[in-house]
């Protein structure tokens, strides 16, 4: 099968994990990221992580699935619609980007690669984190939503009844390689059961 590779962005919004998860769930099933994440996104990285960006980014590369272009680079291949990827997920979402993607401001190499995801119907997940949100931010989530985008809040599915965050992580990351197609199915720890009735 032919893996085109998946855009990953992380911008500045809670939830370092999130993204941490998300490029080595990707890089598990063999599949090529090319990242570019915000100077804010580090900023919180330092914040809410104990392996460093720096670290997890040579750890990534030593897979020879990981690139990452710096986001003022507006020359890098993915801020073309000619160049062939999968799709692209922005993980975590800050409201910023949001704003930024909604209004087709493509003033960084994130926002424009996910301009050029709604313009060629690639797969486009944005996992927004924001609590709780004003009507600024869930209008531009709609609008991104009609667009033919995925919001996928990194909500705990609570009738799983998680006890950890990394639960919730393992079960939002899940839900991302579904949206983009990666996996057909969610493993079946992570699937709704009915409870039956007595
Ligand atoms: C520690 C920290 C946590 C933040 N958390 C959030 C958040 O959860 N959601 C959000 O929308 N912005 C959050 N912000 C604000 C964004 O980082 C800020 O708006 C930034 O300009 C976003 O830029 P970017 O989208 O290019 O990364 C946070 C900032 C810091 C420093």
């Amino acid at each position: 099968m032919d893996k085109k590779p998946v855009i990953i962005g992380i911008s500045g919004a809670s939830g370092s994990a999130l993204a941490h998860a998300a490029v080595e769930r990707i890089l598990a099933l063999e599949w090529p990221v090319i990242a570019t994440i915000s100077p804010a996104a580090r900023m919180v990285w330092r914040g809410e992580m104990a392996e460093s960006f720096g670290e997890a980014i040579e750890r990534w590369t030593d897979t020879g699935l990981f690139t990452t272009y710096p986001i003022g680079d507006l020359a890098a291949p993915i801020a073309s619609g000619t160049y062939p990827v999968h799709g692209m997920a922005i993980v975590p979402c800050s409201m910023g980007t949001a704003a930024a993607i909604a209004t087709g401001l493509s003033d960084n190499l994130m926002r424009r690669a996910a301009d050029v995801a709604l313009k060629e119907r690639n797969p486009l997940v944005i996992i927004p984190r924001e609590t709780p949100m004003n009507a600024i931010h869930l209008e531009n989530l709609a609008k991104i939503a009609r667009l033919g985008a995925t919001i996928l809040p990194p909500h705990p599915a609570f009738y799983l009844n998680p006890q950890t965050t990394a639960d919730t992580i393992d079960f939002i990351t899940h839900r991302l390689l579904l949206s983009l197609g990666l996996t057909a199915t969610l493993p079946a720890r992570l699937q709704y059961k009915p409870e039956e009735e007595n």
